[in-house]
């Protein structure tokens, strides 16, 4: 059974989205929660949600402000004492433009946000996990990332970029007891828990947040203690790459 109470998780991007379906995930199996994402209004209501099971600090703060980034992971060490779970969710992604009408200040937002944010906060809290001999990092991936998405050719390599990171570094860390793995959603439903028709997959379905959520709890937890490196595509069997 998957459970993961007396441990402390970071999610970023966790106001919404898939984000916020892994922080309730989380919460249900027992996890305390360090919450980071733009909106603190939606945080605030998380926290008043989740709180009630377990212990949740909130931080509002752009991921790719390596200062910040910093400033967060050590006031969650302070509070909680170690860092046993990073979710890298947090990214830029709704924009679709052919590359050649794309200006390098877009790309640099992509990259400086899905690339640097994974990055910075994955180093800062690589430095805990190190010390504690005990970690899983749980990278957020794309489709796009594997096959490629016309029209988001920028965000498309980020996310390559992403699922390569999560390769290298579990070949440098894993035998130190840190894990590190990436989940690449598919289409996703904007409705938490109810799919969407769609011809994207061989389920000809959306997937949900929850759907995500329920790998990424998996992937977090000790049932997952033989499995690193690796990229999943929760995506329905994608049909059009
Ligand atoms: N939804 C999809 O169809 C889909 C498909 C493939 C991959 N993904 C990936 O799943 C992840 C979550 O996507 P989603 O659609 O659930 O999220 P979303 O786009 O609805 O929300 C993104 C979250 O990230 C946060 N965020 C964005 N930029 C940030 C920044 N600079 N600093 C801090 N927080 C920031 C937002 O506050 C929000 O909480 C992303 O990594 C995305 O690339 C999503």
């Amino acid at each position: 059974m998957i459970e993961l109470t007396g441990k402390t998780a970071i999610i970023t991007g966790a106001s919404v989205g898939i984000g916020e379906a892994t922080a309730e995930k989380f919460a249900e199996l027992g996890c305390n929660l360090v919450l980071v994402a733009r909106s603190f209004d939606k945080l605030e209501a998380l926290k008043e949600k989740l709180g009630k099971k377990v212990d949740v600090l909130i931080f509002k703060c752009d991921v790719s402000d390596e200062e910040a980034v910093k400033d967060i992971v050590k006031k969650s060490v302070e509070h909680f004492g170690k860092i046993d779970i990073l979710v890298n969710n947090a990214a830029i992604w709704r924009r679709w433009i052919p590359f050649a009408e794309t200006e390098s200040s877009m790309w640099k937002d992509y990259i400086d946000c899905n690339i640097l944010g994974t990055m910075y906060f994955t180093h800062e809290v690589l430095q805990n996990m190190l010390e504690n001999h005990y970690g899983r990092i749980i990278n957020i991936g794309s489709v796009a990332g594997v096959y490629g998405n016309a029209l988001q050719v920028d965000y498309s390599m980020t996310k390559g970029a992403i699922i390569s990171f999560t390769k290298a570094l579990a070949k440098e860390v894993t035998d130190k007891g840190i894990l590190v793995n990436c989940v690449s959603p598919g289409s996703v439903s904007n409705k938490q828990d109810v799919p969407e028709a769609s011809d994207l997959s061989f389920t000809g379905r959306t997937g949900t947040h929850t759907e995500n959520a329920n790998l990424i709890a998996f992937l977090a937890s000790d049932e997952a203690s033989y499995i690193s490196g690796q990229n999943y595509q929760v995506d329905g069997c994608r049909k059009k790459m």
